[in-house]
């Protein structure tokens, strides 16, 4: 009878350990982790995958690469200036219910990106002379 409960604590102690280390190792997807860099692109644009990102294949593909679309970062307006500026230009057919789309999949994922982060004011700072 003991030793079936000595191996019954040794089983589960087991599991708890093994358990453990799995979650060590591989953390769940945090919402500060994710970058462009570790959200899923399509492999043959490069395309963030995003809803209406076909959409993007659609109309954005045809006369440049992809890359000319995802290296370029802009506010929603300044993404439908862009639009506007082919259309006028480069011959870029009128969108249609697509327009609005493909803007709110750009101004989400092709923003201009903050090079900073703001820390939080220092606090409590014990100011000390100078001596000379
Ligand atoms: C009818 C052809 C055509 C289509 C379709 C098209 N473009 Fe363009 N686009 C161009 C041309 C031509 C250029 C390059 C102009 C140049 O070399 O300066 C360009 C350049 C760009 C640039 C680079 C601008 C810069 O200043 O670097 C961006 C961004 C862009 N396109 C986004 C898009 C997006 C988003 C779509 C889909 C909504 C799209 N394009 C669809 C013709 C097109």
């Amino acid at each position: 009878m003991n030793k079936i409960v000595s191996l019954l604590i040794f089983v589960s102690l087991g599991i708890f350990v093994l358990s453990f280390w799995k979650s060590m190792e591989s953390p769940g997807p945090s919402q500060t982790m994710m970058t462009t860099d570790t959200l899923k692109k399509d492999p043959n644009t490069g395309f963030i995958l995003d809803q209406h990102y076909e959409l993007l294949i659609a109309h954005c593909t045809a006369c440049h690469e992809a890359k000319v679309v995802t290296n370029f970062k802009a506010s929603r307006e300044g993404w439908l200036e862009k639009i506007r500026w082919m259309q006028k230009t480069q011959k870029l057919w009128d969108l249609g219910e697509a327009e609005p789309k493909i803007l709110d999949y750009l101004a989400k994922n092709y923003a201009p990106k903050q090079s900073y982060v703001r820390r939080s004011p220092l606090k409590d700072i014990k100011w000390y002379p100078l001596e000379n």
